[in-house]
């Protein structure tokens, strides 16, 4: 089964977008080996959109361009795999990509068998350029049934942007992940907006097939496309953390969008910490469960818990405002009433804390301005 949990990796576009080559690819493989990424769990490496010629071969084949990969996409999926890792490659769903390359409608087939040739494990598939006339379900379920019949095992990852309520039908066309939104800005009120835009739709995220809210820009402190490049200064480290946080505890899928090769220290351990990877891939992949009774709209707080497996919880507490605030859990809201002698023993996800057995009926943390807290969470009695 593809996408049991939500799948892990690195894409270029975030950073790269048209400046993306076989040098920055290949160093991305390596640093997500050397540095750690892999053993924590980071598998595909894939290539946005950029990467081929302007128009077909004669015999209607999308060619890589000779510039910026020399030696083909097979062999940068060859140097993939001998790393033990999986290989991504994107194209479209309309007539061009977003930046003007060759798209795939009408040449669904092809395209298929051709990634297939190459050894492409991952197909991130977008939605410009689709013609009026067209439709946009069956554009990928074409897609989805392309690359079942290819011979190869692609995970597919659709995305167009929420377009239809895609929540409501990807699953059911085999799609494997599926963007739900537009894209993320290296900004703390792009990525809050997203992951809150979605809250009421990762009910239908599942193993299988994962609600995607879009590539992290953990890390990327404005250096890059969806940075600099579109008029954003960047996060700090705290709004990164509540960033990825988040993303964890919405099952979401973690696409790493930042230099890897390049990454903060800080950076480059929250995206790798054990606890927090363990809770995004929780085999049961349950949404958050808002405890706090207003939306962000009236609060700057924000209160969750998450079912684990194995009798476990995530209890995640997000702070909008710009000071430092105290939140906290009344266990009865988490249906633990004072009267049933139980409660729970914590954990600080993030930093590894044994904070213990909590005696009172409910559990406080303070929380920085635009920050998070992340506490896993098992039962114990009074
Ligand atoms: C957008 C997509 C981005 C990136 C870009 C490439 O539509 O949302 O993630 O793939 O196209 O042109």
């Amino acid at each position: 089964m593809l996408a049991k949990t939500p799948p892990m990796g690195w894409n270029s576009w975030n950073t790269f977008a048209q400046k993306v080559n076989e040098e920055i690819v290949l160093g991305a493989v390596d640093a997500l080996v050397e540095k750690g990424y892999k053993d924590a769990g980071y598998e595909y490496i894939v290539i946005d959109d950029c990467w081929s010629l302007k128009n077909r071969d004669k015999d209607g084949k999308l060619v890589p361009d000779p510039e910026k990969f020399p030696r083909g996409i097979k062999y940068v999926a060859d140097y993939v795999h001998s790393k033990g890792l999986k290989f991504g490659i994107y194209s479209c769903a309309g007539v061009r990509t977003c930046a003007g390359y060759p798209g795939s409608y009408g040449h669904e087939y092809t395209d298929a068998k051709t990634f297939a040739e190459w050894g492409v494990d991952f197909l991130k598939y977008d939605f410009c350029y689709f013609p009026a006339s067209g439709d946009n379900k069956n554009a990928y379920l074409t897609m989805s049934m392309a690359l079942k019949a290819s011979g190869r095992e692609i995970l597919f990852s659709a995305c167009n942007w929420g377009t239809d309520e895609p929540w409501k039908w990807m699953r059911s066309v085999g799609v494997h992940m599926y963007r739900s939104t537009g894209d993320i800005y290296d900004n703390y009120k792009s990525f809050t907006d997203i992951i809150q835009s979605q809250e009421d739709k990762f009910c239908m995220s599942a193993p299988g097939c994962f609600n995607d809210p879009d590539m992290l820009i953990v890390g990327m402190h404005g250096i890059g496309h969806v940075g600099e490049g579109c008029g954003y200064e960047g996060c700090t480290d705290t709004e990164y953390e509540s960033h990825f946080v988040r993303w964890c505890l919405c099952s979401a899928p973690l696409m790493i969008g930042g230099d890897i090769r390049n990454m903060s220290p800080f950076c480059e351990k929250l995206m790798q910490n054990k606890n927090l990877i363990a809770i995004n891939q929780d085999e049961e992949a349950r949404p958050p469960y808002r405890i706090d009774a207003t939306s962000f709209q009236w609060s700057p707080k924000e209160v969750f818990i998450k079912h684990l497996s194995n009798n476990r919880f995530a209890i995640a507490f997000f702070n909008h405002a710009d000071k430092e605030t105290e939140c906290q859990i009344f266990f009865q809201e988490a249906g633990i009433p004072y009267y049933s002698g139980v409660t729970f023993d914590i954990t600080d996800a993030l930093t590894d804390e044994h904070i213990g057995v909590i005696d009172q009926d409910y559990f406080k943390a303070n929380v920085p301005s635009h920050g998070c807290r992340i506490f896993t969470a098992e039962f114990a009695t009074r």
